[in-house]
C-alpha cells in the first residue's frame, strides 16, 4: 500500500514533467545554470560561456540548487543512456527536471509516513489524495524555479515536525532543532522569505517549551553562518563578485529598495482570498474543519498561518512565495476529510458527510483538469522551436532568429539541439553547426536586412506585408488564450434535454490563439 502511493506521486509528478517538457523565463536562470554546469564544467575558464555572462543583467540568485541539480543529472543520464541512446539535448532538459520532480515527490512520501504515524493510515491516504487533486504543488515541483529548490528542506522540516506518536504532546528537541536548521539554510540560500516561517516557529517552540531559547539561539546561529559561508564561497565564484550573498542581495534590491513594487502591489488579502484557495482547491475549508476538530493541527498550522499574515505585508505578492504552505495545510484538510468518511454510515449525516468529501475531491480534479489543460498549451516557444529542429534536420548552417516571446515561453539553451555545447553522444544524427541567435530587440525590418539569418521564429503580431516578401511561412504555433463559457447551452436545452446535454459537454471552450510562425527566407 505504502511504496504504491509512492510510487503514484512520482509518477504524477513525472507525468507532468512529460506532457508539459518546456519552461517559462521565471524558471530559467536555474535551468540555464544547471545546463551551463553539466555543458561547460565548473572550471573558471568555462565561465566566460555561462548564460549570465553571455546575456548579463539577471539579478543575482544563487548556484547552488543547479550546481546539485545538475551533478545528480550526470549521474543519472549516465544511468538512463545505458537502457537507451539519448542524442537530443532537450532529453537532458527532461531528465533535469524529473529528478528536481523526483526530489520534491520524495520530500513529500517523507511526510506521508509521518502523517501516518501521528494521524493514521486513512489521514495519509487522504493527504495524498487531496495533493494529486490539486493543481499548482504537483506541476511545479519539476520546475527549477528558485522557490522549487526551497521547497524540498522546508518539507523535510514539516516532516521533522510531523514525524512523532499519535499522541505525544510535544515533537523531540532533536527534530524541532533539525527543522530551525533546515528552514534557516533555505532561507538563507535559496529563499529568503522563508525567514518568516522560522520565526513564528522558533517562538512556537520556545513558547511551549520545545527547546530552550539558548538552543534556538545556537542552532540558528550554527546552520546561518554555515549556510551564509556557503553560499558566499559558491555564489561569489560563478558571479565573479565577491563577496556575494545572493539572498540578501535580493531582500535589499526587492523589499529595502521597494524594487519588488515594480512588479505590481496587490491588497493586504491577496493570499487568502486569491492564491490560496487557487493552490488548495477544496483543501482550503477542509483545512479549516481539519483545525477546527483536533488542537493538533491548530498547532501544526499556527506558524504556516502566522508566515502569511508576515509575508502579506509586503506589497508584492505571487502565489509561489507561499508554496511551502500547501503541504502543511493538506495534513490539516486530510484530517478534516477523515472525520468527514468515518461519520458513522448508517445515519443520514454520515451518507451526507461522504458524499461531500466526494463531491469537494471531484471538484479539484475539474479544476486541475483545466489549469492542466491550459497550461499543457501554454509553451508555444518551446513547441515551435522542438519542431523547428526536426522540420529542419536535414539542412546545415541554419542561423534563426528567435524572437522575446519564444526564447520566454520555452526556447530554453537545451532545445538548441543542432548546435554545440553537446555532451558526449549527444552531437550524433543531427546537423551540428547551427546558429540559434537570441539577440534582443531587432525589428523584423532589421532581422531581414541581416542577410545571414536564413529563419525566424517571429511574433504573429509583428509581422508586417513589406517584410513578409522576404520570408515564406512554414508552420504556425498556437497557444493557449483564456477559456469560454458557450452562451448556448441554454438554447440547445430547449431543443431537447438530448442536445442540451452535448451542449453542456462542450459548454467549456478552451481559447487558443496562433502566437508564433516560422519563417524560412525566399532565395
Ligand atoms: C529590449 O527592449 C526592452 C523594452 O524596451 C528593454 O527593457 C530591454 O532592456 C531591451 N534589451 C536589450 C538587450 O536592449
Ligand atoms: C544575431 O543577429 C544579429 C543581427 O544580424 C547579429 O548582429 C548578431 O551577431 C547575431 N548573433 C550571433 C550569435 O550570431
Amino acid at each position: 500500500m505504502s511504496t504504491s502511493l509512492d510510487a503514484i506521486v512520482f509518477l504524477a509528478s513525472w507525468m507532468y514533467v512529460s506532457l508539459a517538457p518546456y519552461t517559462k523565463v521565471e524558471e530559467s536562470f536555474n535551468l540555464h545554470a544547471t545546463h551551463d554546469v553539466l555543458m561547460y564544467g565548473v572550471q573558471r575558464e568555462s565561465l566566460n560561456h555561462y548564460d549570465h555572462f553571455v546575456f548579463p543583467g539577471a539579478v543575482p540568485r544563487t548556484f547552488i540548487g543547479s550546481v546539485l541539480l545538475a551533478w545528480i543529472s550526470r549521474i543519472a543520464l549516465a544511468i538512463a543512456s545505458k537502457l537507451t541512446p539519448f542524442h537530443d539535448k532537450v532529453d537532458i532538459q527532461v531528465m533535469v527536471r524529473l529528478m528536481l520532480a523526483g526530489f520534491n515527490a520524495s520530500g513529500l512520501c517523507l511526510l506521508r509516513r509521518a502523517i501516518s504515524r501521528r494521524f493514521g493510515g486513512p489521514t495519509s491516504v487522504l493527504f495524498v489524495i487531496l495533493t494529486l487533486t490539486q493543481f499548482h504543488l504537483l506541476f511545479w515541483m519539476g520546475r527549477t524555479l528558485p522557490n522549487m529548490f526551497a521547497l524540498i528542506p522546508a518539507n523535510l522540516a514539516l516532516y521533522m515536525l510531523v514525524d512523532r506518536a499519535p499522541n505525544s504532546t510535544r515533537p523531540s528537541k532533536e527534530n524541532v532543532h533539525r527543522a530551525i536548521g533546515l528552514l534557516t539554510f533555505a532561507s538563507v540560500v535559496f529563499r529568503a522569505e522563508l525567514a518568516l516561517l522560522v520565526g513564528p516557529l522558533a517562538v512556537q517552540a520556545i513558547v511551549r517549551q520545545y527547546t530552550s531559547i539558548a538552543n534556538v539561539v545556537k542552532v540558528g546561529l550554527l546552520t546561518g553562518t554555515v549556510s551564509v559561508v556557503a553560499t558566499v564561497l559558491v555564489d561569489s565564484y560563478f558571479w565573479q563578485r565577491w563577496p556575494l550573498w545572493p539572498e540578501l542581495y535580493g531582500v535589499y534590491f526587492n523589499v529595502l529598495d521597494g524594487k519588488s513594487a515594480e512588479w505590481g502591489v496587490s491588497p493586504y488579502h491577496t493570499y487568502f482570498s486569491a492564491h490560496l484557495p487557487k493552490l488548495l482547491l477544496s483543501a482550503a475549508p477542509l483545512s479549516a474543519l481539519g483545525a477546527l476538530l483536533d488542537s493538533r493541527i491548530r498547532s501544526l498550522l499556527a506558524p504556516y498561518l502566522t508566515f502569511i499574515l508576515l509575508i502579506s505585508a509586503l506589497g508584492h505578492k505571487e502565489w509561489r512565495f507561499i508554496i511551502y504552505m500547501v503541504p502543511a495545510f493538506n495534513i490539516g484538510a486530510a484530517r478534516g476529510a477523515t472525520w468527514l468518511v468515518t461519520r458513522p454510515k448508517n445515519s443520514l449525516f454520515g451518507r451526507l458527510s461522504f458524499l461531500t468529501l466526494v463531491a469537494l475531491i471531484a471538484v479539484n480534479c475539474f479544476a486541475t483538469f483545466l489549469f492542466a489543460r491550459s497550461s499543457f498549451a501554454n509553451y508555444p516557444g518551446g513547441a515551435a522551436l522542438y519542431a523547428f529542429n526536426r522540420m529542419f534536420a536535414s539542412e546545415d548552417n541554419v542561423h534563426v532568429h528567435i524572437s522575446n516571446l519564444a526564447a520566454q515561453t520555452g526556447a530554453s539553451l537545451f532545445l538548441h539541439s543542432n548546435a554545440p555545447p553537446f555532451l558526449p553522444g549527444f552531437d550524433a544524427g543531427h546537423p551540428t553547426n547551427w546558429v540559434y541567435n537570441k539577440t534582443e530587440n531587432l525589428s523584423l525590418r532589421a532581422l531581414t536586412a541581416s542577410k545571414q539569418i536564413t529563419h525566424l521564429i517571429a511574433e504573429i503580431p509583428a509581422l508586417d506585408s513589406a517584410v513578409m516578401d522576404s520570408w515564406s511561412p512554414v508552420a504556425v504555433v498556437d497557444g493557449f488564450d483564456g477559456w469560454r463559457l458557450d452562451r448556448h447551452v441554454g438554447q440547445a436545452f430547449k431543443t431537447g434535454v438530448g442536445d442540451g446535454l452535448k451542449a453542456l459537454g462542450n459548454a467549456l471552450v478552451m481559447l487558443r490563439s496562433e502566437k508564433l510562425v516560422i519563417l524560412r527566407r525566399k532565395s
